[in-house]
């Protein structure tokens, strides 16, 4: 069985690099399994794709499209324009996808278009409600021509039944972006902002921002770090910055001595710093669940969740967007009530595992 991994963004990398180990460890067992890893090119720059390949043991890409960036259309044009070359080349078995990103989508149409190729959803059937977000159009339309559904949480199998999806078709297995973090937790490692900053355990804060709403405008994003820095009892605010964020925040020329944005991080350096944070405020849904795991108190700053077990199981409060919600919730950290948290069911960092077991007995049953 030929298997298209498909990779493109940042959030991609963790969810595919517990897969590819799990199918190599089946096919040196001499399982009929394989796959070509295509990087659609999404994100390119060293710093939100390369780094994590390297940290996370992922072997190069087979196949690169190099899409680049662009609108929402040109970005899914270019994708699919150059992927279906790709598969009218070769054929895959079946090509497996995941999370919500814009390769998600772009890829699973071209494929299911050409020919039915059979598609596979890793993190499917979570959804947040908010057709404002392009992830939300991603993963309605990504699970609407989805064969094999592999969910990371119960509500994510309730809202795939509720759009009429069969119960054979929906495989709760947890979440692989769990097993990276299990795997390499004991190899998280020091920035070296720790060093310059002198930092210390418990006594500084975690942000990113990076989401449309929070970001692209100058007088939105600027309202949310003055309240955040007025309300975190003068702890330093690490502030790694996406890409899509720089570019607004170098016209806000806030200069504050508490705040200190730097470079996006690689992986094992951001782990560390989130593992020993005295809470995280953020607008990533990922984050979210890697808080939920380490027991960090977590502020998300978004209207609403695709992931709300992070809420009624986890570390993680919905602060909303609006600035106000943020000295409340502040104060409830700094007064120690905040909420210590579970870990939600199967994220025990064997989902890769259950993964592959359910895609070989599919091959066999076809
Ligand atoms: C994408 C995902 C989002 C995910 C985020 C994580 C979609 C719809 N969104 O959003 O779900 O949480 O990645 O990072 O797929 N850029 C660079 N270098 C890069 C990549 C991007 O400078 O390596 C710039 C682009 O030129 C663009 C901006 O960052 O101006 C946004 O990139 P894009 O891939 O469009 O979406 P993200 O906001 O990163």
């Amino acid at each position: 069985m030929l298997i298209d991994i498909i990779a493109g963004a940042r959030p991609n990398f963790m969810k595919i690099a517990p897969i590819i180990e799990e199918i190599g460890k089946a096919k040196i067992e001499g399982k009929n399994i394989d796959y070509r890893l295509v990087h659609t090119g999404q994100h390119y720059d060293q710093k939100m794709s390369g780094n994590f390949f390297e940290e996370l043991g992922i072997p190069e890409p087979d196949i690169n499209l190099g899409s680049g960036s662009g609108t929402q259309a040109e970005q899914t044009a270019a994708i699919m324009v150059r992927y279906e070359k790709v598969l009218i080349d070769q054929r895959p078995d079946l090509i497996l996808v995941v999370g919500d990103v814009t390769s998600t989508m772009a890829c699973s149409i071209t494929a299911k278009k050409l020919n039915n190729i059979k598609v596979a959803h890793v993190e499917a059937g979570i959804r947040s409600g908010d057709l404002r977000m392009p992830e939300e159009i991603n993963r309605m339309v990504t699970d609407s021509i989805t064969d094999y559904f592999f969910t990371t949480s119960e509500m994510a199998n309730e809202n795939l039944k509720k759009a009429g999806v069969e119960n054979e078709s929906i495989f709760f297995v947890g979440n692989t972006m769990i097993d990276t973090l299990l795997k390499h937790r004991s190899r998280f490692r020091k920035p070296s902002v720790w060093h310059k900053l002198q930092l210390e355990g418990g006594k500084y804060i975690v942000m990113t921002l990076h989401r449309p709403a929070n970001v692209d405008e100058e007088g939105k994003l600027k309202d949310l770090i003055r309240e955040i820095i007025n309300n975190s009892n003068d702890l330093p605010l690490i502030f790694p910055v996406h890409p899509r964020t720089a570019k607004v925040l170098e016209n806000l020329g806030i200069s504050n001595p508490q705040l200190h944005p730097i470079d996006p991080m690689g992986y094992l350096e951001f782990n560390y710093l989130v593992e020993h944070a005295k809470a995280v405020v953020t607008d990533s849904g990922g984050i979210t669940e890697e808080t939920t795991v380490m027991g960090i108190p977590c502020m998300t700053l978004r209207d609403n969740t695709e992931r709300p077990e992070t809420i009624t199981i986890g570390t993680n409060e919905l602060l909303g967007t609006d600035p106000k919600a943020i000295k409340p919730a502040m104060e409830k950290l700094f007064s120690g009530e905040w909420k210590k948290g579970n870990i939600p069911a199967l994220w025990d960092g064997k989902t890769a595992k259950r993964i592959v077991d359910h895609l070989l007995n599919l091959e066999q049953k076809a």
